[in-house]
């Protein structure tokens, strides 16, 4: 990583590397699913250790859960250190894209199965699958909260507020 992509630390800013990993997840879904995909969300991405400006950047991205229409990109990001070769694993990311018909519509489109040969794999599959899961309720959960927001009383979400803080 370059001095431009240095924050007021001197590492790397984080930014940059969100950008860098969303484009990159991007290219491994487009390819995956062989057509236009979009972002839907971002489940985390993990910082591990700060990344230092010069350091050289070993980034892989696979795609590790399939929905119908949802793929999940896993990347992991060594930065390498040039002198030594010395690596550190300084991110891990998770991203949900979406495959569709194109962009005009941006209609869902179903992408292909995936097929899981390795225990790697496999367990990849099944965790993906619980980051899944775990979203799915909370935005379930999220969106009946929201519903029921406009009607609750300043009382009752004090309380909510008092729970929630306890
Ligand atoms: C992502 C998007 C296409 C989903 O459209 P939608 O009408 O909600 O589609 P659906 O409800 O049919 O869901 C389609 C799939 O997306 C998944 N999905 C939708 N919203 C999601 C979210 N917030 N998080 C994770 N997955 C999500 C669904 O689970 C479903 O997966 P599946 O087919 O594998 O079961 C739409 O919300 C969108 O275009 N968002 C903007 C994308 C964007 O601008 N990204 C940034 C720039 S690339």
């Amino acid at each position: 990583m370059n001095a431009t992509d240095a924050n007021h630390f001197g590492n790397v800013h984080g930014g940059q590397v969100m950008k860098l990993v969303d484009e990159i997840a991007y290219v491994c879904a487009a390819r995956y699913c062989a057509g236009v995909a979009v972002t839907a969300a971002v489940d985390r991405i993990d910082f591990h250790e700060p990344i230092h400006v010069g350091e050289l950047l070993h980034i892989t991205a696979r795609v590790v859960y399939v929905g119908r229409t949802s793929m999940e990109i896993e990347i992991t990001l060594h930065a390498e250190e040039v002198t030594t070769g010395s690596q550190r694993h300084t991110n891990t990311c998770h991203f949900t894209f979406v495959a569709l018909e194109n962009v005009q519509n941006g209609r869902p489109r179903a992408v292909p199965r995936l097929i899981c040969r390795t225990r790697d794999d496999k367990a990849r599959y099944i965790q993906a699958k619980m980051r899944r899961e775990r979203g799915l309720e909370y935005r379930k959960e999220r969106d009946a909260f929201l519903s029921q927001f406009a009607t609750l009383t300043d009382t009752e979400l004090d309380q909510l507020l008092s729970e929630s803080q306890a």
